[in-house]
């Protein structure tokens, strides 16, 4: 069983909804720890409630970025993780962490990458500027991580329509269902199956 540590800093909605997925064996795998930069965040309850063990990791606390990725490897390293899961983590990935777990970490963006991504493009940010923009459409992204934000390959996409919302909000709440269905598929199908890298896409041999 693939062991998995999960980097989130918020509610954690997709990450319980994962973890649920774990439990009835949707994704064949076991969530191993979850690493965190805040110490008040909701997914914290949760991991807390399941015995997941919890690393409190604030990356302004080191000198460097690289000394900060060398602490998270340390965690990794030490609970023998094969994947990382970001599931709402608002701290970049450190490149030396990326470099390790080359196409190891996903991540879910709630918006239709390469639109509305980047630094700064997170949280409700991302749906006020998809409303903003008039567009009638939004979407769901899982993609692998690289060092450049949003921008790593790209495992599964689906549109959302958002034609009848009246204000981000709305927006969020249509794209978060999408999110929590479409997270466990991409995993459980990048846990299970071979791929490769083809451009900035995941193709599975299947
Ligand atoms: C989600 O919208 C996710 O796409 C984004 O951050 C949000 C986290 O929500 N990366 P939650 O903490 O999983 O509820």
């Amino acid at each position: 069983m693939k062991k998995l540590a999960v980097f989130a800093s918020g509610r954690g909605s997709n990450f319980r909804q994962i973890y649920k997925n774990i439990i009835s064996g949707k994704v064949s795998a076991h969530a191993e720890c979850l690493i965190t930069n805040t110490s008040r965040a909701g997914v914290l309850d949760f991991a807390r409630k399941q015995k997941i063990p919890i690393y409190v990791i604030h990356p302004g606390d080191f000198d460097t970025a690289e000394d900060f990725g060398k602490e998270l490897l340390k965690i990794l390293k030490n609970n023998a993780i094969d994947w990382i899961i970001l599931a709402g983590y608002l701290k970049k990935i450190p490149d030396n962490v990326v470099k390790t777990y080359s196409n190891k970490i996903v991540n879910i963006h709630p918006a239709l990458l390469p639109a509305f991504g980047g630094k700064g493009m997170y949280g409700m940010h991302v749906h006020e500027a998809v409303f903003a923009s008039g567009a009638k459409v939004s979407g769901v992204t899982v993609h692998l991580v690289n060092e450049v934000y949003d921008s790593g390959p790209i495992v599964m996409q689906k549109a959302v329509n958002i034609e009848d919302c009246h204000n981000p909000e709305e927006v969020a709440t249509q794209v978060l269902k999408v999110e929590h269905r479409l997270y466990s598929m991409a995993l459980q199908k990048l846990l299970t199956e071979s791929f490769q890298i083809e451009g900035n896409r995941v193709v599975f041999n299947n």
